[in-house]
């Protein structure tokens, strides 16, 4: 699987550095082409001649040469890359990649980087247990990146614990998992609606909601990882998306995301409407600031189009309409009679009445209820596992298997 792709290897200041020497083996002789960056620190432990010769390109480890002045890009690289591997990844490292820290070739390249990446973590047992590298290693998850867990064993610092990077073979496995070609969305086209509405009052005001657009970007990645082209249109987040095919279309209001989603539809196999969107907005909309009175004020506000029952009403055989349902009473079937009366095949129902689900959660606990009387409980998890298993069901039931 590993076969023509490109792959970024950081390689950071752990003794867990002369591992890696095999694993870019291991990557050449399964024909990837390999660029390796270092840290500083890192080449405290490896030489860069060592890993220039096995993978037959010069080490990038600096934003200059310095004898030329020849500037090493990280934008270039990162745009590269079919996917990023760090490993050994040290306490350090994780942290300025968590939390930005572009004071280096590696962490410059990481932040450039539209491929998926993956962290091979390497450290002392109690640094690996430490409360902010395991809020660190969250953040990087919450980010869409793969963490490789490190494994128990004899540690360099002849302790015992977990800590020590995991196999390059089993590094080298998790990679060509991913790259599987029989990936279950392959071909497939996907629009995502994410995030909330805005609705102008006037220049400075609007009426909006709670959402993030987290669970909507988490489907978006979850999408692209599993092979699809991915059309995510955004209402005001600020959240990045990260995967090369995910092609974003950033919108305001209802209205505005109506007219693109419904754009796109044409081309689309699947629909998944994750978005908030506003049910009504003002009916009028001020072109200037509007001035504090002390009389009452009315909004008189007119419906939003529905756009998930558009779509449901515009739907051809194959495709696939995926709505969600936040509800706080009568769940499942206020749920049931939304997925009717909108005509979508599956509807993701959460209950504002869950601990950990909805709004503004990292975490989310939903049901997927199929039309045709499936019903599946996703426990409370992160929503990126979520979106893996809702993208699961939906893989499952477009192959037939449902
Ligand atoms: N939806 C949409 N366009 C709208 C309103 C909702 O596409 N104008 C989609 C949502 O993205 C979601 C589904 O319809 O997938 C259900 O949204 P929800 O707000 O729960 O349903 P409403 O029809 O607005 O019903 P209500 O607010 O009365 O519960």
């Amino acid at each position: 699987m590993l076969k023509g792709k490109h792959i970024i290897l950081g390689i950071t200041g752990s003794i867990a550095a002369y591992k890696a020497a095999y694993l870019l083996r291991l990557l050449i002789k399964q024909g990837a082409e390999v660029q390796v960056v270092m840290t500083p620190a890192g080449k405290e432990f490896i030489t860069p001649v060592t890993l220039s010769s096995l993978s037959g390109k010069p080490v990038v480890s600096e934003f200059f040469t310095a004898n030329t002045g020849e500037w090493h890009s990280h934008v270039d690289l990162g745009l590269w890359a079919d996917a990023m591997i760090i490993a050994p990844a040290t306490a350090s490292t994780i942290g300025k990649m968590a939390n930005g820290i572009a004071d280096n070739m590696l962490v410059t390249t990481y932040l450039s980087c539209k491929a998926p990446v993956f962290v091979a973590p390497a450290m002392d047992l109690d640094m690996y247990a430490h409360a902010s590298t395991q809020r660190n290693l969250e953040l990087l998850k919450s980010y869409g990146n793969h963490i490789i867990e490190p494994a128990t064993g004899e540690l360099a610092s002849h302790l015992t614990g977990k800590g020590r990077m995991e196999e390059p073979e089993r590094i080298v496995a998790v990679l060509d998992r991913f790259f599987d070609s029989t990936q279950p969305l392959r071909g497939k086209r996907v629009v995502i609606t994410a995030g909330p509405t805005y609705e102008k009052i006037d220049p400075v005001r609007f009426i909006g909601n709670y959402s993030s657009g987290k669970m909507g970007f988490a489907l978006a990645e979850a999408c692209a990882q599993a092979g699809a082209e991915v059309v995510l249109v955004a209402g005001p987040v600020s959240l990045c998306e990260r995967h090369a095919a995910i092609h974003r279309i950033d919108v305001e209001s209802a209205e505005e995301m109506y007219r693109a989603t419904v754009a796109e539809y044409d081309r689309a196999d699947i629909a998944i409407m994750c978005a908030a969107v506003a049910d009504y907005a003002p009916e009028t909309v001020s072109d200037v600031k509007l001035k504090r009175t002390l009389e009452e004020r009315v909004l008189r506000l007119k419906p939003n189009p529905d756009i998930a029952a558009e779509l449901g009403r515009r739907k051809r055989t194959g495709q696939l309409l995926v709505g969600f349902a936040l509800e706080t009473n009568d769940e499942e079937s206020n749920a049931r009679a939304k997925m009717e009366k909108k005509n979508l095949d599956f509807i993701v129902l959460n209950s504002l009445r869950d601990a950990g689900a909805g709004f503004r959660c990292d975490t989310n606990k939903v049901t997927v209820i199929g039309r045709e009387g499936s019903s599946v409980e996703i426990p409370c998890k992160p929503k990126a596992e979520v979106a893996a298993d809702i993208v699961d069901i939906l893989a499952r039931y477009i192959s037939g298997e449902k």
